[in-house]
């Protein structure tokens, strides 16, 4: 083949990839556009981040989500992002799977990819105190932190970190090769800043705000397939939230970050989620189910469930009382 003819195919090529993707970029939107007879008006989507097959059931079975079109939906790395309305805000949703780097690359993606004025996460947890939250309850943390990032000292190190090992021996305390561990913060990376250490990442305080007023009246579900909840849910708001990479079912170590930091509930994911917002200096709320009292009770799957569509209705009276930002005309 000549050089020419082998020039023309690569122009060729590149317009046929080129109408491609701009095809692509109005039918999946990432700004969602009105057209009128002036000018295209955009607006922003929220995006709703969630993790979870049980989540993303629940917000399914409302039948309040409605995708733009058939095809309104984005496969990225693996993920799916689902474009349309939530009770007629525009959305975009990902399910992201379990995890904390999982649910990072699952945001940061969304917030990459689409323009959106913020990020909405709803998922379960677990209760680390019985006495003020139980199955089926919907909490909406104030403050969200990474526990489970340890530097695990030496045995018998000079400088004890705060989980003492030893502490634990059964049926007696005393010295334990474990040592001690000490929760460490994490860096919080972002655009035109220097790089700051943090331990409690706060829940953007005017979206925080919104939701104490609007949810604080909220009916939540009681009953699913036939079982019911043991009282009447209720939200709880300003409590801090723990989140690891291990799923914790052990009392003691419950009991030691009820104490320790004050959090009410565990959950793999909320800091992840808090995290990536904010560095990407976008406001961001979190809805957590209650599922089980940690260390008490495992989950059944009707509270586990009612846990999820608790959180979502929660999440979806948020959604519904903020409004949608309009950009000027484009
Ligand atoms: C962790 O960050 C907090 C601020 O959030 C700071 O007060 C504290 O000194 C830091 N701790 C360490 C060990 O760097
Ligand atoms: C611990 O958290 C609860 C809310 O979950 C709050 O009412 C209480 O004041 C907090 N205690 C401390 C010592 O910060």
């Amino acid at each position: 083949m000549s050089r020419i003819n082998l020039e023309v195919l690569l122009v060729l090529g590149l317009l046929l990839v080129t109408a491609k993707q701009s095809m692509q970029m109005s039918l999946r939107n990432p700004t969602a556009e009105i057209e009128s007879s002036l000018c295209k008006i955009g607006f922003l989507r929220l995006g709703l981040v969630l993790t979870s097959e049980n989540s993303e059931k629940a917000l399914l079975d409302s039948d309040l989500f409605k995708a733009d079109s058939a095809d309104s939906y984005v496969d990225i790395v693996g993920r799916r992002f689902h474009v349309g309305r939530l009770n007629n805000t525009p959305v975009v949703y990902v399910k992201t799977g379990t995890g904390s780097v999982n649910v990072a690359t699952a945001v940061q993606t969304l917030l990459i990819r689409f323009r959106l004025s913020g990020i909405i996460f709803f998922g379960n947890a677990g209760s680390l105190d019985e006495n003020v939250l139980v199955p089926g309850d919907v909490v909406v943390p104030e403050a969200v932190a990474f526990t489970g990032v340890w530097e695990w000292k030496e045995f018998r190190a000079q400088n004890k970190g705060k989980l003492v090992f030893g502490n634990y021996n059964y049926p007696v305390n005393g010295e334990n090769l474990l040592g001690t561990a000490a929760p460490q913060n994490i860096t919080l990376y972002s655009q035109s800043e220097d790089p700051e250490e943090v331990f409690w990442l706060p829940v953007s305080s005017s979206w925080y705000e919104v939701a104490t007023e609007e949810l604080k009246d909220l009916n939540l579900k009681e009953c699913y397939s036939g079982k019911c909840l043991s009282g009447t849910p209720k939200v709880v708001f300003g409590s801090k939230a723990s989140t690891s990479d291990f799923y914790v079912k052990n009392k003691a170590y419950g009991d030691f970050l009820l104490k320790k930091f004050n959090a009410s509930t565990t959950d793999s994911a909320s800091a992840a989620v808090a995290l990536t917002s904010l560095s990407n200096r976008k406001p961001f709320v979190v809805f957590q189910g209650v599922s089980n009292v940690v260390g008490v009770k495992s989950s059944d799957s009707e509270s586990g469930y009612l846990a999820s569509y608790n959180a979502f209705l929660a999440a979806t009276k948020f959604i519904n009382s903020i409004p949608t930002p309009r950009l000027a005309c484009e």
